[in-house]
């Protein structure tokens, strides 16, 4: 019997990819239902959703209806119990194994549908070390979507040797018929396709601040005029955040062992200092 199309959603996590997925989902039609550990992490979460509502508001891109109506459409909760009628969860939690598998372990437990696609937002961690936290490994797939989500149309498909066609179509359904988003397949390697041509270079750029090769402005100057990126690299770094593109470079390095994952001492010390770009408020630049 085929599975029922998915309209009830789950998100765990409401970070800066958590919270633009839930917004997506939400913008789309579905019914949403958001996890944050906390009252404040919640609260944290539904202002960023706001804010990007609104944004999309005052660009012309949303109607003040459109807003009301993908408000009404999302739900927190601090309880992972809640999600047992969901169709659909896309974990969007720190990039973290441990902490991953720790959640795709209780999701599975919660999540009652044989046939609900458990997916993972993940920037690198392979796809199959979720899949076997649970003890059904058909249900987990990779569902990894760019930043800002509202605005990048791609969502990089990972399935594992273990994920089902049945859910691997029904995850591709929902990214491509439901969201509007472009579809592209990798294999379950560490990094998929975008990130391990993206991270590289990244810490590349980084490597060249380090050895006082160029300077940061004229690293990214050099990329946005040169050749026509969006911004350049050092900005960028900030924007997904060291943490995060450290936390990339060692699941990476740890998969391939290639120096060029290797994450530099820079990116280790400004990490270390709490200097995590964007969302900490600096990085190689300042913001605020
Ligand atoms: N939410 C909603 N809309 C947003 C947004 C957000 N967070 N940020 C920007 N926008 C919209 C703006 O409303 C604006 O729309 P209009 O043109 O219709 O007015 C448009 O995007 C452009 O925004 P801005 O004019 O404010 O700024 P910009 O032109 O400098 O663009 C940017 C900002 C979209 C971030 C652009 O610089 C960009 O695309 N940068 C590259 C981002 C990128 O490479 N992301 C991938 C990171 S890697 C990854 O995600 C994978 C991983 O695992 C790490
Ligand atoms: P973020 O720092 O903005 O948010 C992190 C989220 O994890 C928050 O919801 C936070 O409450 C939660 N969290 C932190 N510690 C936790 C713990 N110990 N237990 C449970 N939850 C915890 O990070 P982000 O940029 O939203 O990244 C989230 C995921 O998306 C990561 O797997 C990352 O690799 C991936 N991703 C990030 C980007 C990007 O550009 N930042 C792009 C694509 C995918």
């Amino acid at each position: 019997m085929a599975s029922e199309k998915i309209s009830r959603v789950g998100i765990i996590g409401a970070g800066q990819m958590g919270a633009g997925i839930a917004e997506v989902c939400a913008r789309a039609g579905s019914d949403v239902l958001v996890y944050e550990s906390t009252r404040e992490l919640t609260a944290a979460g539904r202002a960023r959703i706001l804010r990007s509502l609104d944004r999309g508001v005052s660009s012309g891109k949303l109607t003040e209806r459109e807003r009301e109506q993908a408000t009404w459409r999302l739900r927190f909760t601090s309880d992972l119990g809640d999600f047992a009628d969901r169709q659909l969860v896309v974990e969007a939690i720190i990039e973290d194994e441990a902490v991953k598998t720790e959640i795709f372990a209780e999701l599975d437990r919660v999540v009652t549908d044989p046939n609900a696609v458990l997916a993972s937002n993940t920037s690198s961690i392979p796809i199959m070390k979720l899949g076997m936290a649970t003890e059904k490994a058909e249900r987990v797939i990779g569902m990894h979507f760019f930043n800002p989500v509202p605005v990048l149309p791609l969502v990089e498909l990972v399935t594992t040797l273990m994920t089902s066609t049945e859910v691997s179509e029904r995850a591709e359904a929902f990214a491509h018929d439901v969201l509007g988003k472009q579809v592209v397949r990798s294999a379950d390697r560490s990094g998929f396709v975008v990130n391990a041509l993206l991270v590289p270079y990244l810490l590349s750029a980084v490597r060249m601040v380090e050895s006082g090769f160029a300077t940061v402005e004229d690293i990214d100057k050099a990329m946005v005029l040169g050749c026509a990126h969006p911004m350049g690299p050092l900005k960028l770094t900030d924007l997904v955040g060291l943490d995060t593109v450290k936390a990339i470079a060692d699941s990476m390095y740890e998969e391939f062992k290639e120096p060029l994952y290797s994450p530099p001492p820079l990116l280790l010390r400004m990490v270390e200092a709490g200097r995590l770009g964007k969302k900490s408020g600096r990085g190689f630049y300042q913001y605020g």
